[in-house]
């Protein structure tokens, strides 16, 4: 049965073991190359369990496989947004032609 590391992008742990063997060896890298932890959660769920593997295959202690850029979770932006932000571009053509 396949162990699945990150959810968000549907990455096994037989997908970041076979990166790892691949020479990929830090968290930012095995994202890199495998999406894993650029899901909608951004790492949240599976950047710690990616940096257990790397850290127990490499056998690299923990903290020296952890540092990565962190980035916050994508927000889903209301349709409302943009179409106001339409309308307005549209009043502004009016108040330029008419000027
Ligand atoms: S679980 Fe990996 S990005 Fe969300």
């Amino acid at each position: 049965m396949e162990k699945i590391i990150c959810r968000c992008e549907e990455i096994t742990e037989e997908e970041i073991l076979e990166a790892i063997e691949m020479g990929f060896t830090t968290v930012e890298e095995i994202k890199r190359y495998t999406r894993a932890g650029m899901g909608h959660c951004q790492g949240r769920t599976c950047r710690a369990l990616i940096a257990k593997i790397i850290a127990k295959k490499c056998n690299k202690p923990l903290e020296e496989v952890q540092r990565v850029t962190i980035r916050p979770p994508l927000k889903p932006t209301p349709l409302k947004v943009f179409a106001d932000s339409l309308s307005e571009l549209e009043e502004w053509r009016e108040y330029e032609e008419d000027g």
